[in-house]
């Protein structure tokens, strides 16, 4: 006979430096909000825990203190202000040090340097994290997982360990980009109080100098990148910028989990920034949405014309150095071809770009900034996302073109390979095709890819199909939240197996599944 046995539901605590829409300059702050809420959906208790930012304060929803941490790292009576999220409803503690989080730029300065200030600011946000979740302040709220997110949040398992030793809630570290590694000068560890021993030391220490990045991937119970083929790649020197050799031995306990998007808020039938509304079943309303793109950026109004886009950073990583070095040649090879940019970051790159942009009056638009809606509007009006990339950990704005019914040109690495389906002739045939590869990150293989691209464009059948495929793409979190949910039971039941034996190992595991 079988004993019904009751599993105390997960309790997430999910730290992240940026979560959308309080705060963002990238898709971690997108995943950030929406896996929690997935989560939340399936079922898990799910609380989040950010810096406390002066726009996120003024944003949340409901702010009130509801507890004082007495010191963090020398900030003494430190408030936790919880709120629930705007658009999700999720509770989130909201870290108030003033005078760390209240002025200037999540990670940089007005002139685009990393703040000076960075290993405090997140140092100290990483203890409080790990405070509220080894209970410290009151809370009667315990997490049994605790899930940080890239750097800013690397020392939170090595710190949870410090408060809490072996009874500590399991932690799960996601790396979204290994490009991006927290590195700060050796000596600052003094400051964020992080123990001396030699065992430890190996873990935080990379180049001679202190890495939060390691620390993340060194101390956490289980790792978790965002796509099954930057899991791969971050085993190899090209991709895991120092860090190849321990995530290769810590190859057992990672996993790579693809992101999903928020669907109903990238989703052109139902959205109100948008000029007209469309589906894959009706995808008249695009050309309206072109018109319309076309109108405000000052482009010829040309229903025909291919309409290139690009929305995202301007670094090495989105290959923009290659895109603004070719992009004259691309737009010379046929006298209708237009290119609309929505993008900030290197400002030689941004420079450049606003010098093609006048040398092609009508045909370049370039947009130097960052617009939430705007960026909904190109995706909506656009033909073509040009999205290169040297390294791609997953990649949203592929997902939010798709499911625009615009065509992605990408390299085959990381997510772009696991989400992206190369139109070749056989995919073409198959009705699998939802965009463009080209491998080498050359100028040369990118001005191709665009021609091969716009070839299909001309051919309405073909390119209406495409679309209709790349709409009709399941990018929603689903199936990441649920592998996301039996990951964690994996832990938590391993725990149990620790402190109870095996048979709760196993029955934590099945029960949960
Ligand atoms: P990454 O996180 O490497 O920058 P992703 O593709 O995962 O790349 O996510 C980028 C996110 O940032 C998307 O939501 C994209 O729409 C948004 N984004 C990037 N640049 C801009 C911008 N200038 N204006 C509006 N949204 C932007
Ligand atoms: C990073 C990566 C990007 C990924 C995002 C969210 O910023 O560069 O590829 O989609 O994180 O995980």
């Amino acid at each position: 006979m079988t004993r019904a046995r009751s599993v105390a539901p997960q309790r997430i605590l999910f730290a992240a430096s940026e979560i959308f829409p309080l705060a963002k300059t990238g898709g971690l702050a997108d995943v950030c909000a929406s896996l929690p809420a997935a989560l939340a959906g399936l079922g898990a208790e799910v609380q989040l825990v950010m810096p406390g930012y002066e726009q996120a304060l003024d944003l949340a929803d409901r702010p009130h203190v509801t507890a004082t941490l007495d010191n963090v790292l020398g900030f003494e009576n430190v408030r936790i202000i919880t709120a629930r999220t705007p658009d999700t409803a999720l509770p989130i503690n909201l870290i108030d040090i003033p005078e760390l989080y209240r002025n200037g730029g999540i990670y940089q300065n007005a002139d685009g340097s990393d703040r000076d200030d960075n290993a405090v600011r997140f140092g100290v946000f990483g203890q409080a994290a790990a405070q509220i979740a080894a209970g410290r302040g009151g809370s009667t709220w315990h997490p049994n997982i605790v899930h940080c997110n890239d750097w800013q949040t690397g020392l939170v398992p090595l710190m949870l360990r410090e408060l809490c030793g072996p009874e500590m809630p399991a932690t799960v570290f996601t790396a979204h980009n290994m490009m991006f590694q927290g590195l700060f000068p050796w000596e600052g560890r003094t400051a964020l109080r992080l123990p001396t021993n030699d065992g430890i030391e190996a873990g935080l220490g990379l180049h001679g100098q202190l890495s939060f990045l390691k620390a993340g991937l060194y101390f956490s119970d289980s790792l978790t990148t965002v796509s099954p083929t930057y899991a791969r790649e971050i085993q190899t020197p090209d991709y895991g910028y120092g860090l190849e050799g321990l995530v290769r031995a810590r190859g057992g306990h990672l996993t790579g989990i693809l992101n999903g998007i928020d669907s109903v808020f990238w989703d052109p039938s139902g959205n109100t920034r948008l000029a007209a509304r469309y589906s894959a079943q009706d995808l008249s309303g695009k050309r309206y949405c072109k018109n319309a793109l076309q109108r405000e950026l000052g482009l010829v109004e040309d229903e025909n014309a291919p309409l290139i886009i690009f929305v995202g950073r301007l670094t090495w990583q989105k290959m923009a150095d290659i895109l603004r070095d070719c992009l004259p040649a691309i737009l010379a090879r046929e006298p209708d071809r237009q290119f609309a940019l929505l993008g900030q970051g290197e400002r030689g790159l941004e420079d450049g770009f606003r010098s093609i942009a006048a040398a092609f009056p009508g045909r370049v638009s370039v947009q130097i900034g960052y617009c939430e809606d705007r960026a909904h509007r190109i995706h909506a009006g656009g033909d073509i996302l040009l999205h290169g990339s040297q390294f791609e950990p997953c990649g949203l704005t592929q997902l939010y073109a798709m499911r625009f019914g615009t065509i992605p040109i990408v390299r085959p690495v990381g997510g772009l390979a696991d989400t992206v389906v190369h139109a070749s002739e056989q995919a073409l045939v198959d009705g699998t095709a939802t965009g463009v590869w080209f491998e080498e990150p050359s100028a040369e293989a990118m001005i191709s890819a665009v021609d091969h691209a716009i070839w299909l464009y001309r051919q309405p059948l073909t390119w209406r199909r495409l679309q209709r495929v790349a709409m009709g793409v399941d990018s929603s979190w689903d199936r990441s939240a649920r592998q996301y949910l039996a990951l964690y039971s994996r832990l938590r039941a391993h725990r149990l197996g620790a402190a109870a034996g095996q048979d709760a190992d196993i029955d934590a595991v099945r029960e949960s599944a």
